[in-house]
């Protein structure tokens, strides 16, 4: 086959499991992985069976695609599975342990999150919320968010929580496709030292027009706004208050609606990612155990905000499915210093910590000093999601958090995928920096050229290694069952480049181990002079410099080669920037991958383009290179970092 990607950078330092770890992971043994392979239904269903069903499910997997279905028959509640079967064994057990921004703490029992989510439920109820009927979220990451979810999942309601960074507009857009009933907000929540105004927001996206609405709860949380009177909107606290704890949970259909969540594609409308209950919650649930190796005893932090699939997933499902303690914060790492992570582990001795490789370069780029001066004992297990962990931020992690004792699982996944797909097991993978590894097992990735050619077959003792379109062979119980109302739009986006494949939009390479080295979306492929590189592979060898904090790259047009390579480089803060250092930087990155990847533009700059979820908006970089007026900058984290490097770059050209 052709090599749509190339994968030009070579990392082979290896760290397998120590044997302490090994002997007490809930998974050891590598034959599951070929037991899962022989019947990956079988696999399946036995995780099912962990779970609590009203009645059994009889057919484990229905699939024509891209039509999938899971546990077919089968009855049971999320909720009932999240809260009742462990408030019932461990009433006291604490599910959630959270700390406010400004230094509050609370701690929520099994018992307490029953009673808590069945008054919402019922409260939800009294607004006229039906079984089968939307609700939206928007609330800041307080304890109250994971109930909200939780109290539509028991009365058979699906939501959809929109991330308490979005605007009025996103808000109201979101609102609209999901056609929901009821929004629940807050007053506001803390973020850098200040109170975000959500219920000043929604009350501008209600006003912009949010037909479906029939009533908006709110919660009390940064007590800095008045709540109107009126009918339709409800202060939480009162509309809770008379209501009975007693909440039964609603028996759903293994393939009734759970939740819609939005991810913004690149270009167009956000799309209604929809996902259902049985194959969800089973997946979510054995990744959990598996990937993270949770025990009844650990103390789990996912720093995550519930508004993306991660926190749905790892902060409330998977966890609580498994009767764990979670550790939420609600603020920012830099408030009031930039220990605060650390400082929420040291705190509450948090045993599992699960980031993002943005986070962790902005932790490099900080200073180790940070967490050198806390407490980290407490750690046994890391994890990253979200985009390839370059290796010299996996080493940074494994050394100056996890003290070289803690394994790291590189979690490859996406809010279709709803659970891991590509994962190390801590008590079974030699990790390699930056490789997520395998395949979870059931799961069956093929790597297919532009005419779907494949599967590449490599293993140990073949010379090359080969690199194309990540694609998913057969159906996974947490896949996407669709994109909200746009059945055309899903087969379009995921099943038609492959008919009858699910594309991921991703590309990965695969070395002579068969270990996937995951390249980024395939929208961020440059062509330059005939050679497909992938942009994150010049970034990892962009930061893997000494001088570099963060590095983006873009391909721009360029008449002879097609693509030239442009780079926006942030140095770290104590290197002083130098025409012979941009030089050597070059340099190092023809070093490492080649000269066809150095950078032909090199821009230092003081932040990047990234959205509210911390990926860089390559798209504006591009604009920016090329000249171009700016495109939509709505999705931005921060509008004015783009103005401020356009200016520069304006400058520099002259
Ligand atoms: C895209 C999905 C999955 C939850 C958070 C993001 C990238 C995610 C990894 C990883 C390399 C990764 C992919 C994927 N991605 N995790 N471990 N290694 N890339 O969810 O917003 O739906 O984004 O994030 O490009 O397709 P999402």
């Amino acid at each position: 086959m052709s090599q749509p990607i190339e994968n030009l950078l070579h990392e082979n330092r290896n760290f397998p499991p120590a044997a302490d770890f090994v002997a007490q992971a809930n998974a050891s043994d590598p034959a599951i992985y070929a037991e899962a392979d022989a019947d990956y239904e079988a696999w399946w269903a036995k995780w099912a069976r962990e779970l609590h069903w009203f009645e059994p499910f009889g057919a484990v997997c229905e699939f024509e695609a891209p039509n999938a279905k899971w546990f077919l028959g089968g009855k049971l509640n999320a909720a009932y599975n999240c809260i009742d079967r462990h408030a019932e064994a461990n009433p006291d057990k604490v599910a959630i342990i959270w700390e406010g921004e400004p230094g509050d703490v609370r701690h929520v029992t099994y018992g307490e999150l029953k009673d808590e989510v069945s008054r919402l439920g019922n409260a939800l109820k009294q607004l006229g919320v039906q079984k089968g009927d939307r609700v939206c979220i928007y609330l800041p990451m307080v304890p109250e968010l994971p109930m909200a979810m939780l109290a539509c999942a028991r009365i058979g309601a699906a939501h959809t929580v929109v991330f308490g960074g979005f605007s009025a507009e996103s808000l109201q857009e979101r609102t609209n496709d999901a056609e929901a009933k009821v929004i629940i907000t807050a007053d506001g929540g803390w973020r850098r030292g200040k109170v975000v105004p959500l219920l000043q927001i929604t009350e501008e996206a209600v006003s912009k027009g949010c037909p479906t609405v029939q009533s908006v709860v709110v919660l009390n949380r940064a007590g800095d706004y008045p709540i109107p009177t009126g009918s339709f909107y409800h202060a939480w606290s009162e509309l809770v208050a008379s209501q009975a704890t007693d909440c039964p949970c609603e028996p759903m259909d293994s393939e009734d609606m759970l939740f819609i969540l939005y991810t913004s594609g690149s270009t167009g409308k956000p799309k209604g990612i929809v996902h259902t209950t049985g194959g969800y919650l089973t997946q979510t649930y054995a990744t959990t155990k598996l990937t993270f190796d949770l025990k009844p005893d650990d103390i789990f932090f996912c720093t995550a905000d519930c508004g993306w699939v991660t926190g749905h997933s790892y902060i409330t499902y998977g966890p609580l499915a498994n009767g764990g303690t979670v550790l939420m914060y609600e603020g920012a790492p830099d408030t009031p210093n930039k220990d605060r992570f650390w400082r929420l582990i040291e705190r509450h001795k948090a045993t599992i910590l699960y980031t993002a490789p943005t986070a962790i370069r902005t932790f490099m780029k900080w200073g180790e000093h940070f967490p050198a001066d806390c407490d980290l004992s407490s750690l046994r297990l890391l994890g990253s999601v979200g985009e390839p962990i370059n290796p010299e931020a996996w080493v940074w992690y494994h050394e100056h958090i996890g003290h070289g004792k803690c394994p790291i699982v590189d979690t490859w996944w996406q809010t279709e995928t709803g659970a891991h797909m590509v994962t190390p097991l801590p008590g079974i993978t030699a990790n390699k920096p930056g490789s997520a590894t395998h395949p979870f097992p059931g799961i069956a990735i093929s790597i297919l050229d532009e005419q779907g050619e494949g599967p590449v077959v490599t293993g140990p003792g073949s010379e090359t290694t080969a690199s194309g379109f990540l694609v998913i062979d057969r159906p996974w119980p947490s896949m996407t069952r669709g994109i909200y109302n746009d059945p055309e739009r899903f087969q379009a986006t995921y099943w038609s480049k492959f008919p009858g494949k699910y594309f991921a939009g991703d590309g990965v390479a695969v070395d002579d181990d068969g270990f996937l080295w995951l390249l980024g979306r395939v929208d961020d492929i440059m062509l330059v002079a005939g050679h497909n590189i992938s942009t994150m592979e010049v970034e990892s060898a962009l930061v893997d410099h000494h001088a570099v904090a963060e590095a983006a790259v873009i391909g721009r047009t360029h008449d002879l080669k097609g693509q030239a390579i442009a780079a926006f480089v942030i140095l770290k803060s104590e290197v002083t920037e130098t025409p012979a250092l941009v030089d050597e930087i070059r340099r190092h990155v023809a070093e490492k991958i080649g000269p066809i990847a150095r950078p032909d533009d090199m821009y230092l700059c003081g932040e990047l383009p990234k959205t509210r979820s911390g990926k860089i908006m390559r798209r504006l970089l591009r604009d920016i290179a090329e000249g171009r007026a700016l495109g939509d900058t709505t999705t931005l984290a921060d509008p004015s970092v783009v103005a401020t490097l356009k200016l520069q770059y304006e400058e520099k050209e002259g």
